[in-house]
């Protein structure tokens, strides 16, 4: 009788500890003791994790009236975040050999505090439409840039703006796409230039997340990231694409939201868009199609804009939304990946699909955490006790920041990183430019300023 009450209660109580998957054979680490020191142990990921980032090992529940995956990834849009988590940045302007313009938002600003020219940076890519004024990349960023003395990790912070998103200014025809890595890169091989000395931790939620993981399986040991964390990667496009637009309401829910607010963005941009494309080049076409678009679904306006003109070099054009998904799927990376990866996914989470479990399994650098619930990122929970201020909107807490910032603090002042090789920078003709790559560079232009990161931008969705 005990037994099958047990199994009952087993069956039906919900699990909420996170699935953690390790690979099946570690790559071995070089970990400082303490901060700084040059004494060293050698360890695996598993290790790092298990001992480092103990809310992995824990619980998280979702607060009982966001239960399901649904509702939590619907409260990243319609929750008010603009009371909590204030972050100010400082906007850097980058012009690229393409002709493009990079904004690139920086906190604590300049005249807020000095820190240390070998203080840790985190590095964020942002999600579909969003910027550095999205809740979930300030719920992580408020408390990573806070000072050491009142609870926080003490650390700067560099948001990189998708081109044409958050007010960048628009210069080339090229705005962005899940799979283009080149941005990013770019970004990375300022702050090197700007900080030699600061180990550069990427964030990715989302979009961003996908672009990061591409971005770590593509340069190998040659990547710029010392270790990164990528929240709700959307692993697999074909795949998510497939289910959203295969059920009828995924399709005119998410499939519909996403398009809907792609195309806005377009529209935003669409005016400087069309004077910096040639007439009749493969982006112009694009442009008057997508604008042609009445209410698209997501396929629908990555069919006509981002296969064209998510890029304007090869691949691109590519010939269908089916072909621009299997190009920027970031699983396939995973296997190449060479630095300390996390990545939290929830099992809920409505929009991705079919997590990389097999090729985590055999690539020693990558661990995958998967939460029973939180949507996509949400990861809502009940604020701790004493909490309720700090918590913001009915006192909700995002649980995820609390294995980031464990994850930022043991990689970010612990790791060696003694096996990559990064490329060299040099000077060329006036802008900085990596050896062996020569066709990207950069130089820092004038305008920038403040940007106060609350605000979205005027007809967008944020939180997605
Ligand atoms: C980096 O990777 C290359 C190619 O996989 C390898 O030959 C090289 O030894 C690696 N470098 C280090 C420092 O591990």
């Amino acid at each position: 009788m005990g037994a099958i009450l047990s199994l009952f209660v087993n069956i039906f109580r919900p699990i909420y500890t996170p699935n953690l998957y390790f690979p099946i054979k570690p790559a071995y680490i070089q970990y400082r003791k303490t901060r700084g020191s040059e004494e060293c142990t050698t360890t695996s990921l598993r290790d790092v994790v298990e001992r480092h980032c103990t809310s992995l090992l824990k619980e998280y529940r979702p607060v009982w009236w966001l239960p399901g995956g649904h509702v939590q990834t619907g409260y990243c849009v319609i929750g008010d975040f603009s009371k909590v988590d204030k972050v100010e940045y400082d906007r850097k302007l980058l012009r690229l050999k393409d002709g493009g313009t990079l904004g690139l938002d920086f906190t604590p600003p300049a005249n807020e505090r000095t820190l240390p020219n070998d203080t840790p940076i985190i590095v964020v890519m942002h999600g579909l439409t969003g910027g550095s004024h999205e809740a979930y990349v300030r719920s992580i960023l408020a408390p990573a840039c806070t000072p050491v003395d009142k609870g926080g990790l003490g650390y700067r912070a560099m948001v990189v703006n998708f081109r044409g998103c958050a007010g960048t200014p628009v210069t080339s025809p090229q705005l962005y796409s899940g799979g283009h890595t080149d941005d990013l890169r770019q970004s990375l091989m300022y702050l090197s230039k700007l900080y030699p000395e600061a180990p550069l931790i990427g964030l990715g939620f989302s979009l961003g997340a996908n672009v990061i993981a591409r971005y770590l399986g593509q340069e190998g040991n040659k990547s710029r990231l010392l270790s990164a964390a990528v929240l709700g990667c959307p692993w697999d496009l074909v795949k998510n694409s497939e289910r959203i637009e295969g059920d009828l309401f995924y399709r005119e829910v998410y499939s519909k939201a996403l398009g809907q607010n792609l195309l806005q963005m377009l529209r935003t941009n669409a005016a400087t868009l069309s004077r910096v494309a040639a007439p009749h080049s493969p982006t112009a076409q694009a442009l008057a199609n997508a604008l042609a678009l009445k209410k698209p679904y997501l396929i629908d306006f990555d069919a006509t804009w981002t296969s064209v003109a998510g890029a304007t070099y090869p691949p691109f054009p590519l010939d269908s939304a089916e072909a621009y998904y299997k190009w920027a799927s970031s699983a396939q990376f995973v296997h190449d990946i060479r630095v300390p990866l996390l990545c939290i996914n929830a099992a809920d989470d409505p929009i991705v699909r079919d997590l990389p479990i097999d090729e985590v399994r055999k690539n020693g650098w990558v661990c995958l955490a998967v939460t029973q619930h939180g949507g996509h990122l949400g990861w809502f929970e009940s604020p701790e006790r004493g909490d309720r201020e700090a918590g913001g909107a009915f006192g909700l807490r995002r649980w995820v920041r609390k294995p980031v910032l464990e994850w930022f603090r043991a990689t970010a002042e612990h790791l060696v990183g003694e096996q990559r090789e990064v490329p060299e920078l040099y000077e060329q003709d006036g802008w900085t430019v990596e050896r062996g790559r020569e066709s990207l560079g950069f130089r820092e232009v004038e305008g920038g300023g403040k940007v106060v990161g609350v605000e979205g931008e005027g007809g967008l969705l944020s939180g997605l």
